[in-house]
């Protein structure tokens, strides 16, 4: 029985007095609403350094850390100096099996759909970074599992349940720019290299203090190499800050198909997650795209993704257009001459007017606009929404059912920008019904002993 199940049977009033602990209530981590709730994070040691330090302000107690690197950890660990620490997320999972009731996992994304679907076999809580797969099997897999189990779940895309995911869903639905057929979506990414046409031919001994092996996880095995060599020309290096010469670890696996998902991927989900909530998009009936030169190995330099979308709920056919490498709508509406775009955004274009972000820029429109009353409930904070999930209470706005849309929306355009040719996508079947190349990818091999199996 679930925590829900469990609440609404009743046999939860019985139980409160009772002091016994979490695990044996339920068998599935029953947790009062004053109670904290106890965090294990895997993959600390990039972004996953912010996010725990956000999860603790918000009142997780965080008891487990993970990483494969103890350096790229360090600051991690360093914060939370109470917690245990593991080189290997089956060791946390399997030794703090009865002491964590939820897992953040922060690894590079060939890694999430192992770990998301562990913690959930687990039966615990868990919020994972965007994307939430790297593979369209792997979303499935993890949408359904998180079903079954029916623990409390969230991905670290830019919620539409902010001040700007509102108010843009309030404006549409008011017809304040009329019907929406063309959205623009832009990001300046990548800031990691992309187009390679070739792995580094140098390799590099492995530091002690870093776990190759269990980085690369079901990825196929390859020499390790720490950074491109001086005459390596890599295009789009950058600064140390971000990724710098990495080649795979940290940062950089980005660029890699075998490892990342590209600027799609990585800015995709933020940017989509608005006006796929505001819109009510699904799926897109075909998605093609054109870029600079694509390799199997690696993502292009730059693309543009278009996706056809059917009318739904009342609502037109539309096209939403991605744009990466630092190209933009390449005709802009005349509301916006003589403005800068800002490095990413999106762009509405309706029957009346035109919206930029949450800003309607006709000028006709702003007052009417102004007059809009603010009727939806701002949340957006999100692991806030992550422990109130967690506690009972509602659930997540990008919960794992809702992110395996946005999920999907960026791992078919990659799908079209890898293969350079339209995909028509049928999700019941799991199948591109028009091109055998994208069809293949959906499905990828898991290497070196590890298996995607389902919950
Ligand atoms: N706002 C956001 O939600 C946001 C922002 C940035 C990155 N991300 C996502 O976070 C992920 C990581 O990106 P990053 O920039 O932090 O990368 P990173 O390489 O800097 O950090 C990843 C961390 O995971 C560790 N790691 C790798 N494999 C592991 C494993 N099997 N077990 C335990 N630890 C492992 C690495 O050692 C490293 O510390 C990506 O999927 C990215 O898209 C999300």
């Amino acid at each position: 029985m679930n925590r829900r199940a469990f609440l609404k049977s009743g046999v939860a009033a019985v139980a409160a007095p009772v002091i016994v602990p979490r695990h044996v209530l339920g068998g599935e981590g029953y947790t009062a609403p004053s109670e904290k709730i106890t965090l294990g994070g895997i993959g600390i040691g990039g972004i996953g350094h912010p996010q725990l330090k956000s999860c603790a302000e918000v009142g997780f107690e965080v008891v487990a850390l993970c990483d494969v690197d103890d350096n790229h950890a360090k600051k991690t660990y360093d914060r939370f100096p109470q917690a245990r620490r593991y080189r290997d997320f089956r060791e946390l999972l399997s030794v703090e099996k009865d002491r964590v009731d939820a897992i953040y996992c922060g690894t590079p994304d060939h890694t999430h759909a192992l770990i998301t679907l562990a913690a959930l076999r687990a039966k615990k809580h868990v919020c994972c970074v965007k994307p939430l797969t790297r593979t369209l099997e792997e979303c499935k897999l993890v949408v359904e599992a998180a079903k079954k189990v029916g623990t409390a779940t969230q991905v670290t895309a830019s919620p539409w349940t902010g001040e700007t995911g509102c108010r843009v869903m309030e404006l549409l639905e008011a017809g304040v720019i009329g019907e929406v057929r063309e959205i623009h979506l832009w990001s300046d990414r990548p800031k990691w290299p992309q187009g390679m046409t070739a792995y580094p031919t140098n390799t590099d001994p492995i530091p002690e203090t870093f776990d190759w092996k269990l980085w690369q996880g079901p990825a196929e095995e390859r020499p390790f190499t720490s950074e491109w060599a001086k005459e390596s020309n890599v295009p789009d290096l950058v600064s140390a800050s971000w990724g710098g010469r990495a080649v795979y670890h940290p940062f950089n696996f980005r660029g890699w198909t075998a490892y990342g998902t590209g600027s799609l991927g990585d800015m995709g989900c933020h940017y989509v997650n608005i006006p796929y909530r505001a819109l009510k998009l699904r799926y897109p009936t075909r998605v093609m795209a054109t870029s600079t030169r694509a390799y199997s190995i690696a993502y292009p330099l730059a693309s543009v993704v278009t996706y056809d979308f059917p009318a739904r709920e009342g609502l037109p056919a539309c096209q939403l257009f991605w744009y990466d490498g630092g190209l933009r709508p390449p005709v802009l509406p005349k509301e916006l001459d003589g403005q800068k775009l800002p490095d990413g955004g999106a762009l509405y274009i309706g029957s009346k007017g035109v919206m930029l972000n949450d800003q309607v820029v006709t000028p006709s429109l702003v007052e009417k606009a102004a007059a809009v009353p603010k009727t939806l409930v701002r949340r957006g904070h999100t692991f806030q929404e992550w422990l109130t999930a967690c506690k009972g209470g509602e659930k997540a706005g990008c919960d794992f059912e809702w992110a395996s849309y946005i999920t999907d929306f960026v791992l078919l355009g990659n799908l079209a920008i890898q293969t350079g040719k339209p995909v028509a996508f049928d999700p019941e079947a799991m199948k591109v019904t028009n091109n055998p190349a994208a069809d293949a990818l959906i499905r990828q091999p898991y290497h070196n002993g590890w298996k995607l199996e389902a919950v």
